[in-house]
């Protein structure tokens, strides 16, 4: 048996009775509200844990990255969303022949995706199920407004290669995605279609998720580990973060003054996005803050603390952004009452394309 204390520093460890107890609090969630729930794998690109997801009652899964879905694929999941518009020749290619080994749905806000979609499936005589994106308020990918989705759904409708499944938004937003919604489904049933997933997502809204009674499926990815952002956004507490990034202060250069054996090569350079400017959080010195990091050096400004850690000291930290971790590692350990229980190669890793 490892105990933790033999890990070499710096070390992606997964508390697994946290990580259990996400899993369990969010699919209990979702079938109290007859919610399907779809984990985003992007947080740990991890089939074992994606395993661990469906056994407790996922009804597949969502990837970013076709990249990411050919690993999922493989592993045998049968059932993939990519959330993503897919565009160009080598792509659609590759997302003909994953669509020979699974049922991949995609995502298209434009006619533009639909049609290079429909091209590709009516060269491979096949047909892709497609939601329509829809900007809900959030500013990013997405139709711009309920009739916009509705012209796209009536396009994928009658395009021989593609067929409609639904609408989807990221991030469900408690003020734009209802209203959105409600058009766009009363103007869909309008027009004679069914739109048979209507689906949201984002780890900030899933407690309030049921409150919007269009949504009947949620994505969510952040949960499995939560970190920094999602304690800072009030959606869960220290306590329920299961990725824990062991580290080893190297050196005391001031009295004020730590660094930590790992930046932004560890951590990644993500800034807290509800608070001021930190780091990442120390759990055995919550009032000290990682205030700079370089590639391979965390400072710390420990001039609150009471307590101070001397050279060579191990301590905790809750990244700021735990699924940009992910993609910086290997491998993650995954530990039970300090004990190493089993080693998971991250194996989506860097999987962008
Ligand atoms: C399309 C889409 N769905 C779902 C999610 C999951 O969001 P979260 O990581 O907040 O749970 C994301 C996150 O980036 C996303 O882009």
């Amino acid at each position: 048996m490892t105990s933790i204390e033999d890990l070499e520093t710096p070390v992606v460890t997964i508390d697994l009775a946290v990580m259990e107890a996400n899993i369990r609090k969010m699919q209990d969630y979702c079938d109290r509200h007859d919610i399907r729930f779809r984990p985003h794998i992007k947080t740990h690109k991890i089939p074992e844990i994606a395993e661990l997801q469906r056994a407790a009652g996922a009804r597949g899964i969502t990837c970013q990255k076709l990249g990411e879905a050919e690993v999922f694929a493989e592993a045998g999941f049968e059932d993939i969303f990519i959330s993503y518009n897919l565009i160009g020749t080598a792509k659609l290619k590759r997302l003909m022949e994953l669509s020979r080994k699974a049922r991949i749905s995609v995502a298209a806000d434009s006619a533009a995706v639909v049609g290079g979609i429909a091209e590709a499936a009516q060269a491979a005589g096949l047909e892709i199920p497609v939601m329509v994106e829809c900007d809900t308020g959030a500013g990013r990918t997405g139709v711009q407004s309920p009739r916009q989705a509705l012209e796209l759904a009536l396009l994928i409708d009658r395009t021989t290669g593609v067929s409609f499944q639904g609408l989807m938004t990221f991030p469900t937003s408690m003020e734009g995605t209802p209203p959105f919604l409600a058009e766009a489904l009363d103007l869909l049933s309008g027009a004679g279609l069914t739109a048979h997933i209507v689906s949201g997502g984002g780890t900030p809204q899933s407690w309030r998720v049921h409150e919007i009674p269009q949504i009947n499926e949620h994505r969510a990815g952040t949960y499995v580990y939560n970190d920094s952002n999602t304690v800072a956004a009030g959606t869960a507490t220290l306590e329920e973060c299961a990725m824990r990034v062991r580290m080893t202060v190297v050196s005391r250069p001031t009295e004020d003054r730590a660094i930590l054996d790992g930046g932004s090569k560890t951590l990644s350079a993500e800034r807290l996005l509800w608070k001021d400017p930190q780091y990442g959080t120390i759990l055995e010195y919550p009032e000290a803050v990682i205030y700079h990091y370089s590639e391979e050096h965390a400072n710390v400004d420990l001039a609150a603390c009471g307590r101070k850690p001397a050279v060579g000291e191990p301590v905790t930290v809750i990244p700021n952004h735990c699924c940009v971790v992910s993609n910086l590692h290997d491998q993650v350990i995954g530990v039970r009452d300090g004990q190493v229980e089993v080693v998971w190669n991250v194996k989506a890793r860097g999987l962008v394309r």
